[in-house]
């Protein structure tokens, strides 16, 4: 069975007072609302993370996750932060290779390969973006082109290290654009992802990788995208910053 996650991707989002409030309302509500078969990551930025560790305290299925870590281990990278340095209070996950740091930081696909390989080794699990512009999207060459992202950064590891990573599809022309990817597009990118992985590391692996859909994703369109076969949760970003819809599309599985 694969996990069913529902992360938070805050951004550049939320003063420390506000990341605090909205930490302890999501902990709160997934405890009353007995929010138990969904794994809730809040990736928050980098100052929020030591606290809202602690606010999840033993909260079973609430984690917390970066946003980037660097591609170097340690050493003279004045305003990096390693993946030890994250696996060392406590952080589970990290989103890497987003869109918006492969277009504004210029990540490239070699270097995210670093990224993830930084990020196993200290023990965090990447959450890895891939995901087409809607010029490709308008050539209908977004299936290889994902692909290609796929195949060029994830493909030298080996099966037990690709098992633990987790997938975010984030077409980049549905993020903060209030345009959804219908639940079909949805599926059928997922599905295309999950074949592709299959051909490299084998059905069983394929099948037990958890595929995240990003992109406007709210309590209102959450439910029909994750009703979908190959849709194992959601990477969240505008509706992650209020505690009640980031709950609600968690219940909507
Ligand atoms: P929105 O949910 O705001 O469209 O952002 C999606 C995203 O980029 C999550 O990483």
């Amino acid at each position: 069975m694969r996990k069913k996650i529902i992360a938070g991707n805050w951004k550049m989002n939320m003063t420390y007072d506000e990341g605090q409030i909205l930490t302890s309302e999501i902990v709160q509500m997934a405890q009353d609302e007995q929010l138990k078969d969904v794994i809730l990551v809040l990736n928050p930025p980098f100052p929020h993370l030591h606290v809202v560790k602690k606010l999840i305290g033993g909260a079973s299925n609430v984690f917390v996750g970066a946003q980037n870590c660097s591609d170097k281990e340690s050493g003279a990278y004045t305003g990096e932060v390693s993946a030890p340095i994250l696996a060392s209070f406590g952080v589970s996950f990290v989103i890497i290779g987003h869109s918006e740091r492969r277009e504004y930081f210029e990540e490239t696909n070699e270097l995210l390969t670093e990224k993830v390989k930084q990020a196993l080794a200290a023990g965090l699990q990447p959450i890895f973006c891939c995901g087409e512009s809607l010029d490709i999207r308008e050539a209908g060459t977004h299936e290889p082109n994902v692909k290609y992202q796929l195949t060029d950064s994830l493909f030298e590891l080996s099966a037990e290290e690709i098992s633990k990573v987790t997938i975010a599809y984030e077409p980049i022309w549905a993020i903060g654009t209030g345009k959804t990817a219908s639940a079909e597009q949805a599926q059928e990118m997922h599905a295309a992802i999950r074949k592709h992985l299959a051909g490299k590391y084998g059905k069983e692996v394929a099948d037990s990788i958890s595929i995240l859909y990003g992109g406007s994703m709210k309590p209102s369109n959450a439910a029909e995208l994750l009703a979908k076969p190959d849709v194992d949760g959601g990477l969240i970003g505008g509706a992650s910053l209020k505690s009640r819809d980031f709950i609600d599309i968690a219940k909507s599985y």
